[in-house]
């Protein structure tokens, strides 16, 4: 549960009811479940979880980097800005664009000098609401994360050291640092400003979330009968849940592997624990149908082939989640769960590039 909590801390209320639920050990499950379960949970195949449902309007903002204007500005330009690469061409916009979902078309990034990493670039919609980043978690906050990339070999391949050098030389960047953090030039700087920028990229107001704010036309009868699919038969709900469509956690679904990696084991690299091995983050379904390809190695190029793979109850692996079934849909239900996909796509964001600094 501490888990969950932490996951979800907007969701505390919700939460707190699971925690009163599991107190009540198995006696809540032989009682007729829907009516024991209040308001924010859902069951799904025995399992309570967090329901889906409208974003929180407010991201949570961490009390150390708080978001504010000139700050947003500044970690924007510095997002769009391939200066914070090796061959200043390879800006994080590169591989997480906003014309494509802020996410990458291929199938596995490329970076600086054309070299090939072994995943899918996830999207940076909604990441402010995650609390572990990247596929295998290993990054626990966007800050973190953020200087990830710059030193990354097959990424944006330049050291930290030279990246604050280069970026101290640009009048309008120390200009801005000053004005924000009272500092010069610095690595802690540049990613918080990266990560105050990435919390206001958020996908949501999708025909879904007008649909479960009470316009019942928001949503067409293919993904009204989706929904009900994604929460039922379909078992979507069981890890796709909550406000975000992700319990934060990590399952391992037999997804092939593909690209340039021979092996990913996921999860693993970060625990050592053999049950996760294989093991990816469940990631966010908000803007799905825009940041295709699908999966950490990005396999699959449609949601059509994603639910048909899940419908098989994904693949022989000797450590596939036990929440993974094969589902027996019908042409029609996948057609139906995939309207269901289509209407999380999120209300399109006013995007203007920003002025990078001389
Ligand atoms: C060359 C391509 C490339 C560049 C450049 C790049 N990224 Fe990424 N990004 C990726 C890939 C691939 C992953 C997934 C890696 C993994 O999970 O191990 C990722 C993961 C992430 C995540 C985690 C999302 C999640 O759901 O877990 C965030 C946030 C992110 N990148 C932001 C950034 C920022 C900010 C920059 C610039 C400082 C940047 N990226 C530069 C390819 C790139
Ligand atoms: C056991 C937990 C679990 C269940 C149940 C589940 N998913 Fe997922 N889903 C995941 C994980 C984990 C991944 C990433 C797996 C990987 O990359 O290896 C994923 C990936 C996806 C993706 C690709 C997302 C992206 O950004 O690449 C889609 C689409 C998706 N799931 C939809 C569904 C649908 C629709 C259902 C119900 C039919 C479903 N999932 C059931 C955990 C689950």
């Amino acid at each position: 549960m501490s888990r969950h909590r932490q996951g979800y801390r907007y969701m505390a209320i919700g939460c707190l009811a699971a925690s009163v639920l599991a107190s009540l050990g198995t006696f809540s499950i032989k009682v007729q479940a829907q009516s024991l379960v209040p308001g924010g949970m859902v069951i799904a195949d025995g399992t309570t979880v967090p329901d889906i449902g409208p974003l929180p309007t407010a991201v949570p903002i961490p009390p150390t980097n708080l978001n504010y204007a000139a700050k947003i500005a500044l970690g924007k330009q510095l997002y769009f800005d391939g200066r914070l690469s090796k061959n200043n061409a390879v800006s994080c916009a590169f591989c997480h664009n906003p014309g494509t979902g802020f996410a990458d078309p291929r199938q596995t990034s490329i970076g600086v000098g054309g070299g090939v990493g072994g995943r899918q670039a996830p999207t940076v919609y909604n990441t402010g609401f995650l609390p572990l980043q990247f596929w295998d978690g290993r990054a626990g906050s966007l800050e973190e994360q953020a200087i990830g990339p710059i030193v990354n070999p097959v990424e944006m391949a330049e050291t930290h050291e030279n990246v604050v050098k280069k970026l101290g030389k640009i009048k309008g960047y120390r200009q801005q640092f000053h004005a924000v953090f009272g500092t010069d030039v610095n690595l802690q700087g540049i990613a918080e400003a990266i990560a105050a920028y990435e919390r206001t990229v958020v996908s949501t107001n999708s025909a879904f979330d007008k649909y479960m704010l009470g316009d019942a036309d928001a949503m067409d009868g293919a993904a009204i009968r989706g929904m009900a699919l994604f929460k039922g038969k379909a078992r979507c709900v069981l890890c796709h849940n909550g406000p975000n469509f992700t319990d934060n956690r990590f399952h391992n679904l037999g997804v092939p592997q593909t690209g340039p990696m021979k092996e990913d084991l996921g999860r693993y690299y970060v625990t050592r624990q053999d049950r996760d091995k294989g093991a990816f983050k469940t990631p966010t379904l908000r803007s799905i149908a825009e940041t295709a390809p699908y999966m950490h190695d990005g396999v699959f190029k449609t949601l059509e082939e994603v639910v048909d793979f899940l419908d098989k109850g994904g693949a022989v692996n000797p450590n596939l989640s036990p929440l993974i079934k094969p589902l027996g849909l019908t042409q029609r239900e996948k057609a139906d769960l995939v309207g269901f996909l289509n209407a999380l796509a999120g209300e399109p964001v006013k995007f203007e590039m920003p002025k990078l600094p001389k």
